[in-house]
């Protein structure tokens, strides 16, 4: 039977409610589907630090390193310890095993309301990818002077044309796979170094894909048009800041942040890649068994897929649109009062069959 070695990394908050829920999914699956899933649970995070003093032991990516596949919840208790800290490890896996892809897809499914008045299931249906290996998230800078009023800090951004081309041609490869066009968000109004280059290398790739509709927007622009005109886009490129910026707005925008997957994804495959909701740990829910486990659920389907499960993946993503459209069982954010593990049941019960 094949069997995948998965590291579950369930982090903070809400992160470790929606992992329980995934891994009922995961384990639903694996019996309607025939496979296996060899689970291995590291308790990284506000928890490990209380313990011995660190979010996750020095040699956190060597532990990782020989997994098929890493499942995360959330990270980060900004109550008990900076996020700053707390979000290393996670940043640390992204950049060091080369997940250069993250995918965040953000669909208006039906029965769900779009906080957008007047839209209807897909008028929201994009894909944003984000640069995830560089750009403004690299370990570069620093605090001089910390506290005193003379306190400089810089930090800096790194784009090299290799990352930029790489995560344009994922791009332009994945639009063909869609509606066939691109849109790279840009802001090369203001940064004239960075974004320029962006803008050029979007030039030169775009000549070898005459097929894809391309075109470039502000992010300012871009966040202004999501809101007020989202059914014209398709797939979304942007850096590693901004395409953070645009996963949460695309998550609000096709109805809950509770709703968007993600995937960390190594294309090549020499490191394991990493699942995990869009979200946070939601401190202002935590404990409350309320959020909603459908993000981590839906990360859990691209995960099955990227391993080589894509029946097992659709099966879930279509419990979880079955779900949505009975609009029975769902957590407050969805306007339900249903509990995060009732929302898991229903889906291992849809899964079951
Ligand atoms: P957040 O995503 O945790 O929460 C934003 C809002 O969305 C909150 O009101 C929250 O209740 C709601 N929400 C999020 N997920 C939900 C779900 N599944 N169901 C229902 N409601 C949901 O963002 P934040 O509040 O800015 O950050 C909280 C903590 O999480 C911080 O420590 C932050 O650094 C961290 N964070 C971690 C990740 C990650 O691990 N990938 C992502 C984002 C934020
Ligand atoms: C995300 C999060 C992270 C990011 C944080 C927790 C470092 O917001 O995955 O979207 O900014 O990448
Ligand atoms: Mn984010």
């Amino acid at each position: 039977m094949t069997t995948y070695k998965v590291a579950l990394y369930p982090g903070d908050g809400i992160g470790i409610d929606v992992v329980a829920e995934a891994v009922k999914v995961l384990r639903a699956a694996e019996v309607r589907f025939g496979f296996k899933l060899e689970l291995t649970e590291f308790d990284w995070g506000h928890r490990y630090w209380q313990r011995t003093g660190q979010v996750a032991p020095v040699d956190f990516l060597e532990k990782l390193k020989p997994f098929d596949a890493i499942f995360l919840g959330a990270v980060g208790d900004p109550a008990n310890l900076p996020d700053h800290i707390t979000l290393v490890p996670l940043i640390r896996i992204r950049q060091s095993f080369d997940q250069y892809v993250c995918l965040r897809p953000a669909q208006l499914l039906a029965g769900v309301r779009s906080p957008l008045a007047g839209r209807v299931p897909d008028d929201v249906d994009i894909m944003v990818v984000r640069e995830n290996s560089e750009g403004e998230y690299v370990d570069a800078g620093g605090t001089f002077s910390a506290g005193r009023q003379e306190e400089v800090s810089l930090q800096t951004a790194v784009h090299t044309r290799k990352g930029v081309e790489r995560i344009l041609r994922y791009s332009f490869d994945l639009a063909r796979t869609r509606r066939r066009h691109l849109t790279m968000a840009t802001k090369s109004n203001a940064m004239k170094y960075s974004m320029v280059m962006w803008d050029r290398i979007l030039a030169d790739v775009a000549h070898d894909y005459p097929d894809v509709k391309t075109d470039k927007c502000h992010i300012d622009a871009l966040c202004m048009n999501l809101v007020l005109r989202p059914e014209r886009y398709d797939v979304i490129i942007g850096s590693n800041l901004f395409g953070d910026i645009l996963s949460d707005l695309g998550g609000a925008i096709a109805g809950s942040l509770g709703l968007a997957p993600s995937a960390n994804i190594n294309p090549e495959r020499t490191f394991p890649s990493l699942f995990e909701p869009v979200h946070g740990s939601a401190p202002d829910i935590a404990g409350k068994g309320i959020a909603n486990p459908l993000a981590a659920i839906r990360s859990a389907a691209m995960m099955l897929d990227f391993l080589g499960q894509p029946d097992a993946a659709q099966c879930i993503e279509t419990a979880v649109r079955q779900n949505l459209s009975a609009g029975a069982v769902r957590t407050p954010d969805l306007g339900g009062h249903h509990t995060t593990v009732q929302v898991g049941d229903d889906i291992v019960v849809r899964v079951n069959g």
